[in-house]
């Protein structure tokens, strides 16, 4: 969004009265107490909220570490089990017989799980997990479809200290490959087929070209759940089957008492080099703030019915599915298929078939069922009851302000107040967003940080900006749910997100924003390194241009990001072959065998949507890529910027053309 929207926005929308009375935040002034309280005593503020919010087998007597910064630890001398807090302190409220979720297959059909089950279902896939010889520490590999069964996988590692690493079901035999061996896996759990749309995936194939692709010898077990009981190779040796495994197992488990900075999970992200990290995330702090967004962004009441849509692959799906509604004793609703299938009513159906209360998606979504509700009136939202809703969220990347009020009015009917959360993976939890019973909404501003986040704006030097002036996104202080590590690579860690220009103790999102000068709102304008938003996933260009010049036609490849009406940004390749540059027909053919290398190479949503050959690439005379002036062309517009140290003016011509 330009500066000038940003100041051209000034429709705000209060919050409704009845979330003013009943939330968890009520009013800015309650707002502004709590982070009054953060300001005041900052680990005195977690401490109470961590002793509050969660069972602690032994409780910590330290609440923030900060001897070795930026490797900050929290409440580190605690015991506690993340699955514990999720599950067996429900059953000791009472929530037993209360549904935890409502899973609903890509055909339709629905399973309920209580708390009692699910718990069941935990604990005899932990104890048979422990039976396969896993224990605390060792690396798990999940691969699955949108299913209890990943959910149950995911809490199954936890309970037993597993630390478990989920790879989003889309991503290629060889980006599983990278993933297993980066994170040492001692075993992968998959399922025979995912069901997507109506068409079925093969997942347990794919995870058995990622193995033999090599390196991978460590993985002694590959766990299968029986989706489909589709035609999945089986290697006895080495393969066992989920319901199994799970027969005979006791449907009560031991957990794991673990430290509160034990690794629950590693989850996998693209920076601006081409390796994606392994971003490392703790049990306490990150299961504290999972409970504390539930109930302070999403204002969760045990008669709400939680809607989610994001993918367990995801940061997302970690936090607002496995375990963040769980921890709250939440009911919330587990979706394996896509928003168009049957037809892109779907979401709205299911909301009025469940009765779903909150509702949480990317605009990514909102703006492609914007276009099909426009095309066919049959699946307008206006054709469902959707008045159980009583509050939207959006996630993933900037919510445009036209599809915000499309949202506000056609899916919450104008009542719903609608959270713009931002966050990342490394954050764990939400850090910038509105609360719905405090803060009015203006469309497309994540609004205010959290109580206890320090976010700010600063310069490249580290020196707070005033608001009005856009800069770079930083938080000044650590906070419970932050990234830890990258898997290896502590390094890496702390340049990427703790640089010594910044002082080595503030943590940079990435991410560029500017404050509203009035409101003090802030609004993201944008990553700020080699990092695109295609459809809410986050890409690393290098990571496209790497699996674009392993093929053995390119020579070069410049990947950047174009504005795109529905998938937010776009990738658009720039490509010089080995050979001459195709044109025509031609080209056309190249394009289309080199978008399904990528899809091969990563996955398909890495395909770039469009590619431009060209004889060479424009440079700096020092062989530099001018990846700027690559922006300008893709966006289709004309190049005003000053391009004296360009090498080769002649390219940008060539390149100007789409094919
Ligand atoms: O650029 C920001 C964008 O998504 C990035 C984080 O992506 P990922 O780690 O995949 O996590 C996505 C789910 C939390 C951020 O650096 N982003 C995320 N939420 C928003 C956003 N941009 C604008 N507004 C948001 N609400």
């Amino acid at each position: 969004m330009s500066d000038f929207e940003i100041k051209t926005e000034s429709r705000i929308f209060p919050p409704p009265a009845d979330f003013v009375a009943n939330a968890a935040i009520s009013g800015m002034d309650a707002y502004n107490a709590l982070c009054a309280e953060a300001a005041d005593d900052y680990e005195g503020f977690w401490a109470k909220l961590a002793r509050e919010h969660l069972h602690w087998h032994k409780p910590f007597t330290k609440t923030l570490d900060e001897s070795e910064a930026p490797l900050y630890k929290w409440f580190d001398d605690g015991l506690l089990n993340v699955s514990y807090n999720c599950l067996d302190v429900n059953l000791q409220k009472g929530l037993g017989d209360k549904v935890a979720v409502i899973f609903e297959a890509d055909g339709g059909d629905v399973i309920k799980v209580t708390y009692t089950e699910l718990h069941a279902k935990v604990c005899q896939f932990a104890n048979g997990l422990r039976s396969l010889g896993v224990k605390k520490g060792d690396r798990v590999v999940i691969y699955m479809p949108m299913s209890v069964e990943g959910v149950v996988a995911m809490q199954a590692c936890a309970r037993i200290g597993a630390t478990h690493s989920v790879v989003f079901g889309g991503f290629s035999a060889k980006s599983l490959q990278e993933r297993i061996v980066d994170v040492g896996a001692t075993l992968v759990i998959t399922a025979d087929e995912q069901v997507r749309g109506g068409k079925h995936l093969p997942l347990k194939s794919i995870v058995d070209e990622a193995l033999a692709l090599g390196d991978c010898e460590k993985v002694s077990k590959v766990v299968v759940y029986k989706r489909t009981g589709g035609n999945a190779p089986f290697n006895p040796a080495r393969d066992l089957w989920m319901h199994e495994l799970v027969a005979n197992q006791a449907t009560e488990c031991e957990p794991e008492w673990v430290n509160a900075d034990h690794p629950l999970f590693i989850l996998y992200t693209s920076g601006s080099t081409g390796k994606p990290k392994g971003v490392q995330h703790s049990s306490g702090g990150y299961l504290l703030w999972a409970m504390l967004t539930m109930k302070w962004t999403f204002d969760i009441k045990p008669s709400d019915v939680f809607w989610c849509t994001a993918d367990i692959g995801w940061v997302t799906g970690h936090t607002y599915i496995t375990y963040g509604p769980l921890a709250m004793g939440t009911t919330e609703i587990v979706f394996e298929g896509i928003p168009t299938y049957p037809n892109a009513g779907r979401f709205w159906d299911m909301i009025q078939k469940h009765k779903a209360t909150i509702f949480y998606t990317a605009p990514t979504a909102i703006r492609s069922l914007i276009k099909a509700a426009d095309g066919d009136a049959a699946i307008h939202p206006n054709k469902y009851d959707l008045t159980s809703l009583r509050l939207l969220g959006s996630v993933g990347e900037p919510i445009n302000p036209e599809a915000w009020m499309w949202y506000y009015r056609n899916i919450g009917g104008e009542k719903c107040p609608i959270v713009d959360t931002f966050w990342q993976t490394e954050t764990g939890g939400h850090m910038i967003t509105p609360l719905p019973g405090a803060t009015p909404l203006v469309p497309g501003s994540c609004t205010l940080p959290l109580p206890g986040i320090m976010a700010a704006i600063v310069d490249e030097t580290g020196a707070d900006l005033p608001n009005g002036q856009g800069g770079i996104l930083v938080v000044k202080r650590p906070w419970p749910s932050m990234i830890r590590n990258i898997w290896g690579d502590t390094e890496r860690f702390k340049k990427s997100y703790f640089p010594e220009e910044l002082g080595g103790k503030t943590y940079l999102a990435g991410d560029g924003a500017i404050r509203n000068k009035d409101t003090g709102y802030f609004t993201i304008t944008g990553r700020i390194d080699d990092v695109l938003n295609v459809s809410g996933h986050r890409m690393g260009t290098m990571e496209i241009e790497s699996a674009l010049v392993a093929n053995p036609l390119v020579a070069e490849a410049a990947v950047v990001g174009k504005p795109d009406d529905t998938t937010g940004e776009a990738i658009c390749a720039f490509v010089v072959l080995k050979r001459s540059r195709p044109t025509g027909e031609e080209a056309k053919q190249i394009a289309l065998e080199l978008r399904n290398w990528v899809a091969k190479e990563i996955g398909p949503i890495a395909k770039p949507k469009e590619i431009r050959f060209g004889d060479n690439l424009p440079k700096t005379r020092s062989g530099k890529i001018m990846r700027r002036l690559l922006r300008v062309l893709a966006k289709g517009e004309e190049i005003t910027q000053d391009i004296s140290t360009l090498e080769n003016p002649a390219i940008l011509e060539q390149l100007k053309q789409a094919q």
